[in-house]
């Protein structure tokens, strides 16, 4: 028989958005007339901007036309995605990053995954607990770790704890590592990193000769002027970090697919003889073998939110998912329950009342009240005694989720 990949057999669980979707859909299977209202996985609800239906419309039609038509497009994205981007999302707020460093994608999830393809075997991961958990299932498949201990934590990993004893704050490492995951805005936790946080860790990666993976996903949930949107607004980061952005959350792209990744050309790792290279072309040569680019209307639907237009009509819909975080965070707190987050980002994070485990309060919540969130043990052993809502619903979804928590609180 063919051999398998032994290191899947080492992830302690399913994937964490398909086991609640299992107990869900078991649930609604015993009880069909229940509405249940979910606030566990971060999915949009609000439909897409007018002008990026304008642009995809605009762009089909370009496709029906013999003149106009477009095979395959440019694995790293068309220049007149690349260049709006560098333009907007970087070069407007004074961080350098050329067009030509960044690569389109179809999700920061798979390309934060697919990194790990031209990274060494024997690096140290750093990641923080609760954690996304891409971040340590990739790591694991790619054999990385050794076997999950009791708590679900991967041997080799080194974990950053964040709870509400350290603020949600990661300490620095207290030995060398040569990766570090970072996602800010956070998810689950729904903190931001000041400047001087990120400060902290590019001078860690400069003295130790890391790269931090850097996941903005959240950025665009920044209102907050004094809080940074990329990590290449700090000096010194273009030759320690990588960036993932999405347009999932920012321009409700979750089932469109757009992200894109940003690779410095001053970022550099090692060979094992000790020569120093670029990490660009490993990653362009790696995007051209295995991917053929984004679709032509896709691509087009993303620039769109550069527009005046677009810009503005995004932002209202940011705007709109954020008072929804803010009613649950009020609601909650008037409930006496603790918690965080949901400011900048478009997750609450609680403590979970009487000091149930996350799963035992996930269970209630669906029992009692018919409502899923995510119970933040999902995202780590820190996160246990945690609980994630997420912003994303209709606001009479979410006013009525909240009438039931103050039912059964
Ligand atoms: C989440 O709920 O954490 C996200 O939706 C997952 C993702 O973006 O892949």
């Amino acid at each position: 028989m063919t051999y398998i990949n032994d290191h899947y057999l080492k992830l302690t669980a399913g994937y964490l958005f398909p086991e609640i979707g299992r107990r869900v859909t078991a649930f609604c299977d015993a009880n069909p007339a229940a509405n249940v209202i979910r606030l566990g996985i971060g999915d949009v609800t609000e439909p897409l901007a007018p002008a990026v239906i304008q642009a995809m419309h605009a762009a089909v039609d370009e496709l029906a036309e013999r003149s106009s038509f477009r095979g395959y497009g440019p694995e790293q994205g068309y220049d007149f995605l690349r260049e709006a981007i560098a333009e907007h999302d970087y070069q407007a707020r004074g961080a350098k990053v050329d067009a030509d460093e960044i690569f389109v994608s179809d999700g920061s999830k798979c390309d934060s995954g697919n990194i790990l393809d031209i990274f060494g075997e024997d690096n140290v991961i750093a990641v923080v607990d609760p954690v996304y958990p891409v971040y340590v299932d990739t790591n694991v498949m790619a054999g990385h770790t050794g076997p999950a201990d009791a708590s679900g934590r991967y041997g080799g990993l080194v974990y950053l704890p964040v709870t509400a004893e350290n603020d949600f704050v990661p300490e620095l490492p207290k030995q060398r590592v040569d990766l570090i995951y970072l996602c800010y805005p956070n998810n689950p936790t729904g903190v931001v990193a000041t400047k001087e946080m990120l400060k902290r860790w590019v001078e860690y990666a400069q003295q130790n000769g890391s790269i931090i993976l850097y996941d903005a996903a959240y950025e665009a949930f920044i209102t907050d002027p004094a809080i940074p949107h990329s990590i290449y607004e700090i000096d010194g980061a273009r030759e320690v970090a990588i960036e993932f952005r999405s347009f999932s959350k920012t321009a409700g792209f979750t089932g469109v697919r757009c992200a894109f990744t940003v690779i410095p050309k001053d970022l550099k790792g090692k060979t094992r003889d000790g020569r120093e290279v670029p990490i660009h072309p490993l990653w362009n040569r790696r995007h051209c073998t295995k991917f053929n680019g984004v679709s032509y209307p896709v691509q087009r639907g993303a620039a769109a939110i550069y527009s005046p237009e677009g810009r503005q009509q995004v932002r209202e819909t940011i705007a709109f998912y954020l008072a929804n975080a803010k009613l649950v965070r009020e609601a909650l707190t008037k409930l006496g329950i603790q918690v965080y987050g949901g400011v900048n980002a478009p997750y609450v994070w609680l403590k979970t009342p009487g000091k149930l485990s996350s799963w035992d309060f996930f269970d209630k919540l669906l029992q009692e009240a018919h409502l899923v969130g995510t119970p933040g043990s999902g995202f780590g052993a820190c996160g246990e005694g945690y609980f994630r809502l997420s912003a994303f619903n209709s606001r009479a979804n979410v006013e009525e989720a909240v009438r039931r928590f103050a039912k059964i609180m």
